[in-house]
């Protein structure tokens, strides 16, 4: 019985908190936080960015290029519930991406596509589009080093 009753409390105080977040986040960015797609490490990619934002968080970005397109992106963040949203949103946005086309991903752009965010944490989405093209430079050094070793 009172294990019960504790299942009932415990389950009571999740839904809250989903409640909470949905209205705070909207229906978009509440069912990223539930399942943050593009979410891991990975090894020896083609681009790489790691950017501490000035709220501390780490956010993470892999990238592997095939025929200079994205075939694979991946996030990570030790940061807060939206700097995972945001993290996830980025890899998305980047995913299938031409380099000229991962310019365009901004802060902006994924706080669009999120429907909005609080203001306070607005800046997640910048560092995440911020460690993207972090990722994407990391990408073209390595290209432009490659072309002159050719020569
Ligand atoms: Fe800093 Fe979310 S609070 S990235």
């Amino acid at each position: 019985m009172m294990t019960d009753d504790f299942d009932d409390f415990t389950r009571g105080l999740q839904s809250q908190v989903y409640e909470e977040t949905r209205k705070a986040y909207g229906q978009v960015a509440f069912e990223r936080w539930l399942k943050p797609l593009y979410m891991g490490g990975m090894r020896d990619p083609d681009g790489y960015g790691r950017i501490i934002g000035t709220c501390g968080d780490r956010m993470e970005i892999f990238l592997r290029f095939e025929k200079n397109r994205v075939k694979e992106v991946m996030f990570q963040t030790d940061g807060c519930g939206s700097s995972t949203i945001c993290g996830s949103f980025a890899a998305e946005l980047a995913q299938g991406k031409s380099p000229e086309e991962i310019t365009e991903i901004t802060g902006e752009l994924i706080i669009s596509v999120l429907g909005g965010l609080p203001e306070e944490d607005r800046h997640c989405a910048f560092l995440a589009a911020q460690t993207l093209q972090e990722a994407l430079d990391q990408y073209m050094k390595k290209q432009l080093k490659g072309n002159r070793s050719d020569k």
